[in-house]
């Protein structure tokens, strides 16, 4: 894949992202389904249904905090497989009053291959196309649309939202503070100095000179070197050498998400009816460095080898998402929590224990809890430590459960 031009020189991280991850013909995402132990990396909502059913709990919780809005939208951006939604819709079949409120089901996702696989996760019916949305409808009888941008999806009814791992798919920027002010990071590439052999000599092409891409700091400002990191007083005071990533799309995102909460007002509602949740991995409050990487074949590598191969994402900053909630978007957010201790909260250990004793073979019971250890782990880089939950909700409402507002059901754990 050609992404670099010469006539411009070297590009953003973000267009590389941009460019590696959804290019219309060969981004990464576009053409492949990436998921499981075949694929590259695996998420939470395919290690166990238990993580799609809490999230569906969340979803009640709020619905009824709220004073159950009668009418309501499910949005999940980047819905990978559809597993989430899956299980989410499974839960919400014991909550008829809830389920019967849920108007239609939108899904943003950017990639065609894995509309079809969500289509096939939670649809009998097959798909029809229009020029603005592919839509189709859920087992349960619940229209389901799929659009390419949140911005696409309509505002007319209260929303909850879900994003897991989504955020991280979204392009960056990086930027250097040098004795001259800050700099952009860019992607350039050059042919190898140092030369491989790759085949005998004598033969017409003997090294290896495909161009290799890196990371350059460009020597003078630009308009993205003067805005982003002047955007925050989290950046204006950082020392000489410091480096920082942001993500402008997704402070687009997080403001978007937000205001479609403050938006839905009602006499009874005052600021707003509707949540989002986002899950995803990065700190809960520092600010993210270095931190762009490939993922291939579930191992780390060079996020500039083999362009559009492997998956690309980098961490999440949840301070600036907050920031940008709160102050445009005008709603309450709680969090970033570890996962560990929000899907306790929720009751994971409960509904572990039961699922175990559903089992009617020790194998059985031996993978539902590596399942729950898997999710709830905290040891290491485990999952349960390093992603972060974080919600946005009306101001002036409950706190919501798994921030401090209360649990769901006793926590037994699991062997
Ligand atoms: C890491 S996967 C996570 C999938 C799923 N949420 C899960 O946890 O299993 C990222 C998802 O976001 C989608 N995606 C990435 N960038 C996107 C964009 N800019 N717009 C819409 N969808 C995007 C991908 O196609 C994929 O479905």
């Amino acid at each position: 894949m050609l992404i670099t031009d010469q006539t411009t020189g070297p590009i953003s991280v973000a267009a590389y992202m941009r460019q590696c991850l959804t290019n219309p013909e060969s981004g990464y995402y576009i053409n492949k389904d990436p998921f499981g132990t075949e694929g590259d990396f695996i998420t939470s909502p395919e290690i166990s249904q238990m993580f799609g059913e809490l999230v569906g709990v969340w979803v009640i919780t709020q619905w009824m905090a709220q004073g159950r809005p009668p009418n309501i939208r499910l949005i999940e951006l980047g819905p990978g497989r559809g597993t989430l939604m899956r299980d989410m819709l499974k839960a919400f079949q014991s909550f008829p009053p809830f389920k019967n409120t849920i108007v239609d089901i939108c899904l943003v996702e950017a990639s065609p291959t894995l509309r079809m696989s969500q289509q096939r996760m939670l649809c009998d019916a097959a798909a029809t196309e229009t020029e603005e949305f592919m839509s189709s409808t859920s087992r349960y009888g619940i229209p389901v649309k799929w659009y390419g941008n949140l911005k696409e999806v309509p505002r007319d009814v209260t929303s909850f939202t879900i994003a897991h791992e989504f955020f991280d798919a979204l392009p960056i920027h990086q930027f250097e503070h040098t004795q001259n002010g800050w700099r952009e990071v860019m992607v350039d590439y050059s042919v190898p100095q140092e030369k491989t052999p790759l085949s005998l000599p004598g033969q017409t092409r003997s090294f290896d000179e495909t161009p290799k891409f890196h990371l350059t700091v460009l020597p003078y400002s630009t308009p993205s070197s003067k805005i982003g990191p002047e955007s925050s007083p989290r950046y204006k005071n950082l020392s000489v050498n410091s480096k920082i990533e942001i993500s402008p799309e997704s402070w687009d995102v997080a403001k978007e998400l937000a205001l479609r909460i403050s938006e839905q007002k009602t006499p009874q509602a005052p600021t707003g009816t509707g949540s989002a949740l986002v899950i995803d991995y990065g700190p809960a409050e520092t600010i993210p460095v270095n931190t762009l990487r490939g993922i291939k074949g579930h191992h780390f590598v060079s996020p500039f080898e083999e362009p559009g191969t492997a998956d690309l994402s980098a961490d999440v900053d949840f301070t600036s998402l907050k920031l940008v909630a709160e102050e445009e978007g005008h709603v309450a957010v709680h969090g970033a929590v570890e996962q560990g201790d929000w899907l306790h909260a929720l009751g994971i250990g409960a509904r572990a224990t039961m699922l175990a004793h559903q089992q009617t073979t020790p194998e059985g019971k031996d993978r539902i809890a590596k399942e729950y250890h898997r999710l709830v782990e905290r040891s290491g880089g485990a999952m349960g430590k390093i992603y972060k939950v974080m919600a946005f909700t009306p101001r002036g409402t409950q706190t919501p459960v798994g921030f401090g507002g209360g649990v769901i059901d006793s926590d037994e754990d699991v062997d």
